[in-house]
């Protein structure tokens, strides 16, 4: 059994988008705990045709809460495809929540720091105003008002940034990259809270059932970074891990320079994660603990310099 308090109570759990990169550490942490978990994959649960089909797939199951982490999250294809985010991040997010409450069931919608504009200089709180500035952030906003309007049993958790060994991110690439090259140049200017996967879904579990986490709750790990110092950091901890990277100090670009992505990002999104430990009593760890662990797992396959 993982490590932490042991589970009050075990639970039913569904999780949809079980392959994904939350998904599927939210499922083993929760099987090591103990939970009986339906994993619900796209074979499962075609997000794309939302309607009916879900509810009568669901209602043949048995489950106390389900965690949706299914959703179309290239922010470049959002923004190339609206209607098609728009059906997966909203439309299917309502469906999902129609059907957990024919059901009695609780939904926890996973959402994203993208629904904010990006204007602010520090953590975001779950009362700050929303306003989204690309397709992505805008559908999955929607996404939430559907799960929140349909119970008020619903949690909405947005989180910022994940990575994690289940799906190559941006961990994965700036290694891989250092390793072949010195020369590396990232954005200084974006601010966010980086979060590891397997964090998150510890912390999580604390919230499934929990009767004060309704509305929204920010749960990320702790702490702000820019992408830049995201990025120095990893290949710091990578260095001292022993992988043989050709640089621990990229170069500082700018978001601006980004010209070929085709959705705007916001410049800041980081997380206030205050309601979350106050209502757990539980701190969450800071990004540079849970990023050391992640890269001392030596999640890659890469030469190390030492053995
Ligand atoms: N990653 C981040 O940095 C980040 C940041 C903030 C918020 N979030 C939110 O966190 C949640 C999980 O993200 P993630 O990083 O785990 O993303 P992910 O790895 O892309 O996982 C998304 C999952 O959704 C499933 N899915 C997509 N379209 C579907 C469809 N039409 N029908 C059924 N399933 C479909 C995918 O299935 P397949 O495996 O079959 O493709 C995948 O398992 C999302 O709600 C995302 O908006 C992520």
């Amino acid at each position: 059994m993982a490590e932490g308090i042991v589970p009050e109570k075990t639970r039913r759990v569904a999780v949809v988008g079980a392959r994904g990169r939350m998904g599927a550490p939210l499922i083993r942490h929760l099987l090591a705990r103990g939970h009986e978990v339906l994993p619900l994959t796209r074979e499962d649960l075609d997000l794309a045709h939302p309607g009916e089909v879900i509810r009568r797939r669901l209602a043949a199951e048995d489950f106390e809460v389900l965690v949706n982490t299914s959703a179309m999250t290239s922010v470049d294809d959002c923004e190339r495809d609206p209607a098609y985010a728009r059906v997966v991040n909203a439309d299917a997010a309502r469906e999902l929540a129609v059907a957990c409450r024919e059901k009695g069931a609780r939904m926890i919608q996973i959402s994203t720091d993208f629904v904010f504009d990006g204007k602010s200089s520090q953590p975001y709180a779950e009362g700050d105003a929303t306003g989204p500035i690309n397709v992505y952030g805008e559908t999955k906003l929607r996404g939430e008002e559907a799960v929140l309007d349909c119970s008020s049993a619903n949690l909405v958790v947005r989180v910022s940034w994940v990575y994690g060994p289940d799906k190559a991110g941006f961990p994965c690439w700036i290694v891989e990259k250092a390793l072949r090259t010195p020369e590396l140049r990232i954005p200084h200017d974006k601010y966010g809270s980086p979060t590891s996967s397997e964090s998150f879904a510890h912390s999580l579990e604390n919230v499934l059932m929990h009767p004060g986490a309704k509305g929204i709750l920010h749960l990320s790990d702790r702490g702000v970074a820019s992408w830049w110092e995201f990025g120095r950091t990893i290949l710091e901890i990578a260095a001292e891990a022993g992988y043989s990277v050709k640089t621990i100090t990229p170069e500082q670009g700018a978001l601006a320079d980004l010209t070929h992505l085709a959705a705007r990002r916001p410049p800041y999104s980081a997380l206030d994660v205050g309601r979350y430990e106050a209502l757990t009593g539980r701190v969450v760890p800071h990004w540079r603990e849970a990023l050391a662990r992640f890269v001392f797992s030596r999640p890659w396959d890469y030469p190390l310099s030492r053995p």
